[in-house]
């Protein structure tokens, strides 16, 4: 009996002491540091690199049987989530951290779920306690307000993670005007029959709502195309971001053999070098006349002009209240707690990053149709293993009219598209009811171009 006491109190004392012991060396780095140095030091306690970089230092046991297995395994899907080595190196060099990290490492802060308990359990030191969550939400906005923030949201939503979209200022008017021409000018096709508008047509959401494009001589391109509006935000453009900016992106569709079909800027310019008017017009902005280069400037100068500032969205986030429903406020929280956030954030809701095309469960083999080469995303241009089905994230400004949806044009509807993303990319099947409500949501980020609510005439014939 005395011994059963004995032995009793001698384990308890042993579980307080290994628990003193484990919240003692919990400890949360001295306030004394920078913020960004404190949370340094919490990423390298909470041994994020080691899960979530591309060759992590795996630690001894990795060699182990069944322990290494698992231990491999957790690298490698951590990786696939989330590449945080890049962002470490910029903290540590004080580069801004891109945003759509810190929208994953706030939501992954805020839900408590990193690092995985089977890590700190045994890497002692190594739980994000409340402390050290403070620290790392502290951290972020710290990092929003500085490098993010355009200024035009409420004081109460500065540091969202979606921002309100600023209009273009600095332009170029006159580049502006020629610009707009050039857009809409079907002389930038071989046959003179289609111009960047006939797959961008700003009267119809800057998409042409079909699941592939139709180029010159009838022929159809194997990827969807995406707006035109508010591309000017976008950190590459194209699905496998193959072109660095807008300018570069106008130089691909004129020599494209079943977009415009063009071999040599020449084509083009004999036909414009024809018109006296314009050219006139040209060579006062550009002394240098009609080159590759001038033209793609002027389109590109154009292009930042389609900007849709203003959305019934954008209004709430600046202040006004009355702005959204309650069941839109609803529909955008949930945006947020489905982990939507995270990768449509910024000011453009996406554009921002590359992200892997189903992070839960293989979206390309279920989908059935064989796989194409535009599926396999960035890795089109880079090759390396770690790109294939990673895709620039698309915008969801001016969602509602863009129809259809994903790089493969599958989903037809805005609720198909959300119900694939939250199976895919959230491993959840959304209710009827959420499913509504974040459409619902997804409904108010129509803006308005020059200052008229942007509008798609295609809706009529739907
Ligand atoms: C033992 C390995 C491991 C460690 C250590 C670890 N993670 Fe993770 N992390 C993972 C795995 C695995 C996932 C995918 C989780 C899932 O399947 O839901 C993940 C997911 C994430 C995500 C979600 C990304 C997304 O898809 O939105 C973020 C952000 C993240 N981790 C950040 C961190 C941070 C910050 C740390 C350090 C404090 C950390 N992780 C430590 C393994 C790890
Ligand atoms: C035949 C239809 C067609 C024509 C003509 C066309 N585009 Fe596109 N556009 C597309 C398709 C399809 C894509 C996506 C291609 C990809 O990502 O590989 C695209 C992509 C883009 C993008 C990238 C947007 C983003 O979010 O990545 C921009 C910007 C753009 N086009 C502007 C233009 C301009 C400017 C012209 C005229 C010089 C033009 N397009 C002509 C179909 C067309
Ligand atoms: C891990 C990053 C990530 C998360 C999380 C994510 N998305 Fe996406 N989203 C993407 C990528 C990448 C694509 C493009 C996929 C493709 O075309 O194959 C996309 C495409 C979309 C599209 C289609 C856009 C278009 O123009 O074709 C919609 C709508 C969308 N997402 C909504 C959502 C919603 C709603 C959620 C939350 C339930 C969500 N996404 C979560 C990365 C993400």
């Amino acid at each position: 009996m005395k011994k059963s006491i004995l032995f009793a109190g001698c384990g308890v004392a042993l579980v307080g002491a290994l628990a003193i012991t484990y919240y003692g060396v919990n400890t949360p780095p001295s306030p004394e540091l920078a913020l960004s140095n404190q949370a340094i030091e919490i990423f390298n306690e909470g041994g994020c690199i080691s899960c979530h970089s591309e060759s992590p230092t795996l630690p001894f046991y990795s060699s182990f049987p069944v322990i290494g297995e698992l231990v491999k395994k957790d690298a490698k899907d951590g990786v696939k989530h989330f590449n945080i080595s890049n962002e470490l190196n910029n903290l540590a060099n004080g580069i801004e951290v891109n945003k759509v990290a810190l929208a994953k490492i706030e939501k992954s802060t805020i839900d408590g779920t990193m690092p995985l308990p089977k890590y700190y359990l045994v890497h002692w030191g190594s739980q994000t306690t409340p402390k050290k969550k403070e620290i790392i939400l502290n951290w972020v906005k710290e990092q929003r307000l500085a490098n993010y923030s355009n200024g035009l949201s409420a004081a109460e939503f500065a540091n969202e993670p979606i921002q309100p979209i600023a209009p273009p200022k600095d332009l170029n008017m006159e580049k502006v005007a020629l610009g707009e021409m050039l857009f809409h000018d079907t002389r930038l096709s071989a046959n003179n029959t289609v111009s960047c508008a006939t797959c961008h047509d700003l009267a119809t959401g800057g998409v042409d709502n079909l699941r592939f494009s139709e180029g010159i001589n009838g022929q159809f391109g194997g990827v969807n195309a995406p707006t035109v509006f508010n591309s000017h935000f976008n950190f590459v453009q194209f699905w496998d971001g193959r072109a660095a900016d807008l300018q570069a992106q106008a130089a691909g569709p004129p020599m494209n053999s079943i977009e415009m079909g063009n071999k040599s800027w020449d084509e083009v310019i004999v036909k414009l070098n024809d018109d006296n008017k314009f050219t006139e017009q040209f060579n006062k902005v550009y002394p240098g006349s009609y080159t590759g280069e001038s033209i793609t400037d002027a389109i590109a100068e154009f292009e930042r002009t389609l900007i849709t500032p203003d959305s019934r969205f954008d209004l709430y986030l600046k202040g006004d209240k009355t702005a959204l429903s309650e069941s839109e406020i609803h529909g955008y929280e949930l945006f947020k707690q489905q982990d939507c956030a995270t990768c449509h954030t910024g000011s453009n809701m996406g554009g921002y990053s590359y992200d892997l095309m189903g992070l839960y469960g293989d979206y390309f083999s279920n989908r059935g149709d064989e796989i194409t080469t535009e599926d396999h995303g960035r890795f089109k241009e880079t090759k390396a293993e770690y790109d294939l089905h990673r895709f620039k994230v698309p915008t969801l400004r001016n969602i509602a009219l863009t129809w259809p949806y994903l790089h493969d044009g599958t989903a037809e509807s805005l609720e198909e598209a959300v119900d694939v993303m939250s199976i895919y990319q959230n491993n959840k099947t959304l209710t009827e009811v959420e499913l509504a409500s974040i459409v619902g949501y997804l409904n108010t980020l129509t803006g308005k171009y020059n200052g008229k609510e942007l509008t798609n005439t295609n809706i009529q014939k739907l």
